[in-house]
């Protein structure tokens, strides 16, 4: 047993399936600039060592939520384009200007705060005004855009910063067919038309999320922020599978069985006995749990393979650790539990689990803990692979994705 197989459990990723998906949404949105969405710790994946691999694979751009995230890929020497959207008043506007972050504003408060913060560091900063196209999140409503976009190109005029970006995002790109995409993407172009008949030149105009990429080429703009479609999960699941986007999952989250026991009939399982076994049986216990993020709410319900068999997780998951009803098989102690993973193995996905948790399969692989170690295959690309990337770098840099960060 090697010394992976080892470990009570383990995610492991697989950094050549991100780079291929990389590669496909990049040509799906050919024309376009990708940003690669790493917040939340690339999605559970890791956020540097993906964000190194979306970068070989020619993403130009990296996004992340919170200014923390930004600075932990520029303190891991990651250099570029780096957006981060999740401000609060009082944030590190500063060292983001000097980090050469680009930052969003949605309303006067972040603009203020970022003026001074430029006007401190005698740096310009790097403004992304974001538009509430419809989503009804963050971003600026259209009554209240005039203002902002006056007042940012004043604070342009006078070198404080640059616009370089206009932006929003969709509530519903993941229902094809909503008249809600449709509505968001006029309103968009009225405000960015209203933005630059005011004098905005912005470098990167974008809306789309992994479900726009895929099925609205509209929304492609100048640049498409991928997520979970760079995770090899389908962001439209009633929709295809990622086998059909031409995607493959990136984690596979295994443990090993800590125990195979026989338990006669009758026989209570786990917190609450919510599971009585009904013969004569051997039980199997995994040593992942909810801590681990294996989703409670799929007590009963979740799949895992084990010994060949998708066998179902028996009563309560608890913080730890889940027992299975192995209805007699003997696999030693220490053989492998798939819970999900690419599933070309017949072991269960990340959607299954979404669907037996009640969730989306976006909250199963970032729920997975700290204490899971991530394992990484495939680090280096393949020679083939830096080919094919370097034509789609030099794509991108024809149309304006810039070499270094401006500090
Ligand atoms: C602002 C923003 N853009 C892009 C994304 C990426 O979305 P997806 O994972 O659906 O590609 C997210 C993720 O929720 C987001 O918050």
């Amino acid at each position: 047993m090697n010394e992976t197989a080892s470990l009570r459990a383990r995610a492991e990723i697989d950094l050549a399936a991100l780079r291929a998906n990389v590669r496909i949404l990049r040509e799906r949105a050919a024309g376009a600039q990708l940003m690669a969405v790493v917040k939340s710790d690339g999605y559970g994946h890791g956020a540097v060592p993906c964000a190194r691999a979306a970068r070989e694979a020619g993403a130009t751009w990296l996004g992340t939520a919170t200014p923390q995230e930004a600075f932990a890929l520029r303190a891991a020497g990651i250099d570029g384009r780096i957006m981060c959207w999740l401000w609060t008043p009082g944030g590190p506007w500063r060292e983001a200007i000097e980090a050469g972050i680009d930052v969003s504003v949605s309303g006067m408060w972040a603009l203020r705060e970022v003026v001074a913060a430029a006007e401190a560091a005698g740096l310009p900063a790097r403004v992304q005004l974001k538009a509430d196209t419809g989503l009804g999140r963050n971003g600026c409503q259209p009554a209240d855009w005039p203002e902002l976009v006056t007042e940012a190109l004043a604070a342009e005029r006078s070198g404080h910063l640059r616009i370089t970006g206009l932006w929003s995002h969709f509530a519903c790109a993941d229902e094809p067919g909503h008249p809600s995409i449709a509505a968001q993407l006029d309103v968009y172009r009225t405000m960015v038309a209203y933005a630059e008949k005011e004098g905005v030149e912005p470098e990167v105009r974008h809306i789309a999320n992994s479900p726009a990429t895929l099925t609205v080429p509209a929304s492609h703009f100048d640049l498409v922020r991928t997520g979970i479609a760079m995770y090899g999960i389908s962001p439209a699941p009633e929709l295809g599978t990622p086998a059909d986007f031409g995607l493959r999952p990136v984690m596979t989250l295994a443990a090993s069985v800590a125990l195979v026991k026989d338990a006669p009939a009758g026989h209570g399982v786990s917190y609450g006995h919510h599971y009585t076994t009904t013969a004569g049986t051997t039980l199997g216990l995994v040593p992942v749990g909810y801590a681990d993020g294996v989703p409670r709410h799929a007590s009963g319900r979740g799949p895992v393979l084990i010994g060949g068999k998708v066998r179902t997780v028996a009563g309560r998951v608890a913080m730890d650790q889940f027992v299975v009803d192995l209805h007699g098989d003997r696999p030693e102690e220490g053989a492998e539990a798939v819970l999900f993973g690419p599933g070309d193995r017949g072991e269960p996905t990340a959607q299954d689990w979404a669907e037996a948790a009640d969730t989306i399969a976006y909250e199963i692989v970032t729920r997975i803990g700290a204490r899971v170690p991530r394992v990484y295959a495939h680090e280096t690309a393949d020679p083939a692979d830096r080919t094919r990337t370097a034509g789609l770098v030099e794509a991108a840099g024809a149309l304006g994705a810039g070499g270094g960060v401006e500090r």
